[in-house]
């Protein structure tokens, strides 16, 4: 954040104005960045105690006749014979069948409704969570493109023709399931009615009903809280019975939050950076205790929520942070922002003060939040509400907008703005209805140089949606995969890919570099230089074609000598407009500069002058490893060598995954990001997609959007959108097979089976061929033990299931040990293997920091979910784009 000015000790500010603003103290933003990101690890939090009991607690999984269990252990009961159905249900249940995807409670069975059909809870009076489940695939030879039906609830309408599968085939990322949530409130004696209308000629389906009642007052709190109405400057009473959707709930600046990890009412708190918009500020967080108070009582909203956060940072007073979030028009939206000072600086009135717009509008003016709150590490939230008119008379999506700026007229200390939690519900109309418009299905014009087309013969009456749009990005060869491309939006084609992220608008980390003497070092531990544009074009005079050493779609990288020619570094500057913006450029430095190991390369700087995004690394006389293996002019590199470079880069990996105080993840682990110093010394490059791992250590992945380079990503990754550290496992088992065969991890004109080489060398594994397929050039000289070996190792890093994948240390022990194997082959093969293979080269290495387990021992090799994974990296099914529609997630949004 910036800083504005000492003056907070003086009542009588003066007003700011422009000059001062310009002379405004930078805090570094790396400093802010470093301090505040790699925050140190998780507290104890195992107690099972919750902030709320729910009084009634349904869950019912529509057509099983028995009780189930779903994946977060919650237990359903079969609605076959429920007290809460009629009893002429029997001939409608239906299982789900796929042959791609793991399908969960309740998704495995259907009721479906030819005719209207209610549920009757008796419970409780109060407002009632109600969540419905719905998979919508073919059930019993019924087309479920031809499902449409209503929803009522007591007096409301919840759905009108609604049709689960346009509505899961809009969604974004991919997913095949959604979860529904709705708030309706019971009056006495009132029993709780859900009823399905199917439309003419059409039926209805549900997979689950979960029914959880809620706090009295947690969303609908009466009179004495009249909420701002924003714009109209009125007050708005949610009193009379509302029905309410929940449209987004997200942890702001944090990664997911699941839903036995909610207070108590199983809500799902999802990450928001899907919604952020251009400039996505900062994401800080400590892990504080929070100190809930009486008007933010602990059920509010999870400790979690409130540790991490959204705020601007040093940039502050150039943009807004914004977030975009599509609603249906013609309705009011509540909106509860969610609020907790834990920033160390931050602990007094007046020092962060900002404004918040709703749809370009002021909602807040002098919104401080220690204020409100009374302290620091207390949370506090705030309503609003909105209207979200419909500008040509007819239902359509719009996007509601949420914006905060500093507010500098109240002169605080820090210009700056901040958000922890947010939650979106649309309101009834006043005809109790909440139903908007199915989307529109829109079979998006593929773009981009990599298009790969469904195979599906009848795709005229059943068009596939999902698409893969992979760009390949020049040499560098940035293949960035992303999945659930699917927008359905009226009258708009899907946009390449740049639009599905935030626009690459680049934002230089300060505007001062006119005003400021530009070298040295600005920042905070010498960790990390900062150079002058000056320096960088005398370096690379001007940034001549004869210093290029790489080039790709983010830009190029420049051979350069710096310090007066003293020393030789790589500089590369991305380009502005590249996929990789600003956030990668961030995330690079934040990384780096943090790390050091002999297998890491090294950053030595940057350069953001003059809107230029340049990072200075060490330069690697070598180039990449890829450059040694295949495409390329350069000599083969022996075997014994590139095991060497293997192991280097199982030790910086181990570094990344165990050395740092929160686990780091690599995310993009291939060929081209080993690079090889003079020495031939293996260092790992290109942290632009890295991600931290989880705060906690019992929340053990990061739930993300899919990013990494195509041949070489995890299939559990994108399958699950979920992040762990084994997805860096499984890149780098396609290393190794990369090094053994000496040929790409994708190669599109081989026969299906070969196109994969992860899939290709599993398969020559098992079957005993795998020498048939290494590389020609180091054929003779492997040892069969060390092939055994090495093999091994790679098929289990490429195991479907991240479970059983080796931990990097196991990798790491693994590559040593056959290491050791070829060098003891190679002894004896010189006849001269005294001692057997068992003298001082028999040693197992033991140079790492944790105590090593052998790997693989006693790994169980039965593989329940892998026929139906497999189908999941198949090659021929990487053709076929039908693939990634089946992508599922069951919490669906
Ligand atoms: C399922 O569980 C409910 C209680 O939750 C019980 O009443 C019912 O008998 C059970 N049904 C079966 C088939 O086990
Ligand atoms: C279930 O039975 C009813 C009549 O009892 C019939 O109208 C309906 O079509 C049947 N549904 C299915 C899916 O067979
Ligand atoms: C669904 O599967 C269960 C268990 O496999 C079986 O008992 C039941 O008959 C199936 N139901 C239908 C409608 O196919
Ligand atoms: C669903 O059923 C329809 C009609 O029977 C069929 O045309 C379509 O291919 C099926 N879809 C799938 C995904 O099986
Ligand atoms: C719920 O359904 C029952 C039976 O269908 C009906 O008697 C009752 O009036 C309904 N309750 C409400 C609140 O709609
Ligand atoms: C921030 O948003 C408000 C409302 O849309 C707008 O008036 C203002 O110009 C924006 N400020 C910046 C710096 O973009
Ligand atoms: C609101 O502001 C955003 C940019 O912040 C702009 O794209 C959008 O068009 C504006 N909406 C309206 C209704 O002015
Ligand atoms: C929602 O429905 C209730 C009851 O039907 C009604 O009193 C209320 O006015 C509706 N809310 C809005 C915002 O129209
Ligand atoms: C929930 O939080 C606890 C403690 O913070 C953690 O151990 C657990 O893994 C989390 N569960 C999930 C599913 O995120």
């Amino acid at each position: 954040m910036i800083k504005i000015s000492h003056h907070h000790q003086t009542p009588s500010l003066p007003k700011l104005n422009p000059m001062l603003i310009s002379t405004l103290q930078l805090s570094s933003f790396l400093c802010l960045l470093l301090s505040t990101t790699i925050t140190a690890a998780a507290v104890d939090d195992n107690s099972p105690w919750l902030p709320y009991t729910p009084t009634d607690y349904i869950l019912l999984d529509c057509g099983s006749s028995s009780n189930t269990t779903d994946a977060s252990l919650r237990s359903w009961d079969g609605d076959v014979r429920s007290q809460f159905s009629p009893s002429n249900i029997e001939n409608t249940s239906s299982n789900a069948t796929s042959s791609k995807s793991v399908i969960q409670v309740p998704y495995k069975t259907s009721r479906i409704f030819h005719s209207q059909f209610t549920y009757s809870f008796p419970v409780s009076a109060g407002p009632k969570f109600i969540r419905l489940y719905f998979y919508p695939v073919n059930y019993s030879e019924l087309d479920i493109t031809n499902s449409f039906f209503s929803l009522t609830s007591n007096d409301y309408t919840l759905l009108n023709n609604f049709s689960a599968f346009l509505t899961v085939s809009a969604m974004k990322p991919a997913v095949a399931s959604l979860i529904k949530e709705f708030i309706v409130n019971v009056r006495d004696n009132q029993i709780l009615n859900i009823t399905f209308w199917p439309s003419p000629n059409s039926y209805a389906f549900v997979n689950g009903i979960e029914v959880v009642s809620m706090p009295e007052n947690l969303y609908i709190r009466g009179n004495d809280h009249p909420i701002p109405l924003v714009s109209e400057n009125q007050r708005f009473y949610i009193d009379n019975n509302p029905a309410l959707e929940t449209l987004y709930r997200l942890n702001v600046g944090g990664n997911e939050v699941s839903i036995t990890n909610d207070t108590g009412m199983f809500r799902l708190w999802s990450p928001d950076d899907d919604y952020t918009y251009e400039d996505y500020g900062f994401t800080p967080h400590r892990d504080v205790a929070i100190r809930y108070r009486q008007e933010t009582p602990p059920y509010t909203a999870p400790k979690i929520i409130y540790t991490t956060t959204r705020t601007m940072g040093n940039d502050s007073l150039r943009y807004n942070l914004t977030w975009k979030f599509p609603v249906d028009s013609g309705f009011y939206y509540l909106l509860r922002l969610h609020f907790c000072e834990i920033q160390l600086e931050v602990t007094l009135k007046n020092q962060r003060v900002f404004i918040i717009y709703i749809n370009n509008q002021t909602a807040q003016r002098g919104a401080d939040v220690i204020q409100w709150s009374g302290g620091t590490r207390i949370p506090v939230f705030k309503d609003y509400v909105i209207m979200v008119t419909d500008p040509d008379g007819r239902q359509s999506k719009q996007d509601l907008w949420l914006a905060m700026y500093p507010e500098l007229d109240f002169r605080p200390e820090y210009a700056d703005a901040i958000l922890n939690g947010l939650e979106i519900f649309k309101l009834n109309r006043t005809d109790g209805s909440l139903a908007g418009a199915n989307p529109e299905l829109v079979l998006s014009p593929p773009s981009g140089p990599f298009t790969l087309s469904p195979q599906k013969k009848n795709n005229k009456e059943t068009p596939r949606w999902a698409v893969i749009i992979g760009t390949v990005v020049g040499g560098g060869s940035v293949l960035v995969l992303i999945l659930g491309f699917l927008i359905f939006r009226r009258r708009r084609r899907v946009k390449a890919l740049g639009s599905t992220q935030p626009k690459s608008s680049w934002v230089p980390l300060s505007d001062r570099s006119k005003s400021t003497k530009t070298s040295g070092s600005s920042l905070p531990s010498d960790l990390c230089r900062r150079f002058s544009l000056e320096e960088i074009t005398s370096a690379t005079c001007n940034f001549d074609d004869n210093f290029v050493i790489g080039a790709g779609g983010f830009g190029n990288v420049y051979k350069g000598h710096i310090d007066n020619g003293a020393t030789t570094v790589a500089i590369k500057r991305l380009n502005p407009s590249s996929n990789q913006g600003a956030r990668e450029f961030q995330t690079e430095i934040g990384m780096l500069s943090k790390l050091r190991h002999l297998h890491l390369v090294s950053l030595i700087g940057y350069c953001n002058d003059n809107r230029e995004m340049i990072l200075i690394y060490d330069y690697m006389a070598r180039g990449t490893l890829r450059d040694h293996l295949y495409k390329s002019k350069k000599q083969p590199i022996p075997w014994k060598q590139r095991l060497q470079i293997c192991i280097g880069t199982a030790r910086g990996l181990h570094y990344l995954h165990t050395g740092a105080k929160r686990t780091i993840i690599h995310r993009d682990v291939k060929s081209t990001n080993i690079l090889l110093d003079e020495k031939w010394v293996a260092k790992i490059s290109d942290f632009g997609l890295s991600k931290l791992g989880p705060i906690d250590a019992g929340h053990n992945h990061v739930s993300t959007t899919v990013k990494g380079s195509f041949g070489y990503l995890d299939p559990e990754y994108y399958k699950r959108q979920q992040l762990t550290e084994k997805s860096d496992v499984y890149s780098f088992g396609v290393v190794l097979f990369e090094v053994l065969c000496a040929r790409p991890a994708i190669i599109l004109d081989l026969p299906e089976d070969q196109v994969n080489l992860a899939e290709w060398a599993r398969h020559c594994y098992k079957n005993g061929t795998l020498d048939q397929i290494v590389d020609p050039n180091i054929r003779e000289e492997i040892a069969p033990e060390c092939l055994k070996k090495f093999g091994e190792l790679g098929d289990s890093c490429l195991r479907e299931n991240g479970f059983k994948r080796p931990g990097i240390n196991n990798v790491l022990w693994g590559l040593e040990f056959s290491l050791q194997l070829q060098e003891e082959a190679e002894m004896k093969g010189q006849g001269d293997g005294g001692g057997g293979g068992g003298g001082g080269g028999g040693l197992l290495p033991v140079a790492l920091a944790s105590p090593l387990t052998p790997p693989l021992h006693g790994e169980s090799m039965t593989d329940n979910d892998e026929n139906v994974l497999r189908s999941m990296t198949n090659s021929d099914k990487l053709k076929n784009m039908t693939l990634f529609s089946e992508i599922m997630n069951p919490m669906g949004r």
